[in-house]
């Protein structure tokens, strides 16, 4: 494989970066180097930015920064998602952080070492393979927290738990928070959050290949397997985002689950449940705005469970942290999708702090 090398320093690391250059020249060949481009910048933070993220784009392979001592640019460097950088002064540590973390950058400190030790170290970075196995393992963990940062609070439930960053669906969450929102702009906020969030929702729905003639020609393009997917509102507040959904896939089946939580000990009472007959074979989406105590979610997924489902995932707007945890506690297959997650439930279980009771706000029966 040929390697594109991105190069750089700051001020206490021209004559380092000058022996740097000379010796990746003379080894091009040997290590396949195809390419080394020299980045500049007013200060490390800015030299070392522009190399993360050269590397986190894969415009280039690696990287190699030098400043003082190599703490700088590697702080700086490690901001950046799918950066790996390690401070190597040693041919040692150079040769481990290949073999044990996989660095696709390395920091030399210009005040702690002399120009000469350069090529034995960038020697020892470019002829070490990552070893992998147990390696890897540890470095997917990592990575697991820049995908989504909730992995540290959540543990390993925070992998399976999304919550929406985007302005337009916080904005909107702000306004069904309002208590003198009216019941109709309640109704098509819910709707309009719902919608905005599918786009996530739907990322890995499959698609199948069909044909589309343009006025200028006959093309490949693909469509939505929407027959592939159930949403399962648990009435009543659910009811609220069918709609959201169904505009965008109006293939999907509708199910239906009637739950109320016993006002005295907060559990679920059941007292409704329809599902498509195919409920096994279909991505399922269970609708509800609240998710509280997570007493309704497990209820509502164990029920699809017995009905055969097993591709379920949880749809909520706004979710506390004792519902996450219940949910993920007791179905940790379940992948939960959230517009917002709240500080914590009241003595009465109402999540604060909230919108209040979403389906009083949403039928206007407060
Ligand atoms: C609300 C909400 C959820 C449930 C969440 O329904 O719509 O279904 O509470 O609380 P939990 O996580 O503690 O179970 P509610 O029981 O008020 O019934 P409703 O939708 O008929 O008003
Ligand atoms: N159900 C609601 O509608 N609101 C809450 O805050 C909790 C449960």
């Amino acid at each position: 494989m040929l390697l594109k090398i991105a190069v750089g320093c700051d001020h206490t690391g021209i004559e380092h970066l000058n022996e740097l250059k000379k010796y990746l020249s003379e080894v091009s060949l040997e290590y396949g180097i195809e390419e080394v481009v020299e980045l500049n910048g007013e200060d490390y933070p800015e030299v070392a930015l522009s190399a993360a993220n050269a590397v986190s784009s894969h415009t280039t392979d690696r990287a190699v920064l030098i400043c003082g001592t190599g703490i700088g640019m590697c702080i700086a460097a490690n901001k950046v998602k799918g950066i790996r950088a390690a401070v190597c002064n040693t041919p040692e540590l150079a040769a481990i952080s290949r073999k044990h973390n996989d660095s696709n950058i390395i920091a030399i400190g210009a005040r702690l070492i002399t120009p000469s030790l350069i090529p034995q170290i960038i020697e020892k970075w470019l002829s070490t393979d990552f070893e992998g196995g147990r390696h890897a393992e540890r470095l997917n963990k990592i990575s697991a927290v820049e995908e989504n940062p909730l992995s540290l609070k959540y543990g390993k439930s925070g992998e399976r738990l999304t919550i929406f960053d985007h302005p337009l669906i916080q904005h909107k969450v702000a306004m069904i928070r309002n208590k003198n929102t009216s019941v109709k702009d309640f109704r098509d906020l819910i709707q309009e959050i719902t919608s905005l969030m599918v786009y996530e929702i739907t990322r890995y729905l499959p698609t199948v290949p069909i044909k589309v003639e343009t006025p200028l020609a006959i093309t490949d393009a693909v469509a939505c397997e929407g027959r592939s997917l159930a949403i399962v509102p648990i009435i009543r507040a659910g009811i609220g985002m069918v709609e959201g959904i169904l505009q965008l896939i109006p293939n999907a089946k509708v199910g239906h689950i009637g739950l109320y939580r016993d006002t005295e000990t907060l559990n679920p009472i059941e007292y409704y449940c329809k599902l498509p007959d195919d409920v096994n074979e279909r991505e399922i989406l269970i609708l509800d705005p609240m998710l509280a105590t997570g007493g309704s979610a497990v209820a509502g997924i164990e029920l699809i469970k017995k009905h055969g489902g097993q591709k379920i995932s949880f749809v909520c707007i706004i979710a506390a942290p004792e519902g996450i945890t219940k949910v993920h506690e007791e179905h940790p297959d379940v992948h939960i999708y959230t517009a917002t997650l709240d500080s914590h439930l009241n003595d009465h279980g109402y999540i604060v702090p909230g919108l209040g009771d979403a389906g009083d706000r949403l039928f206007g029966t407060e």
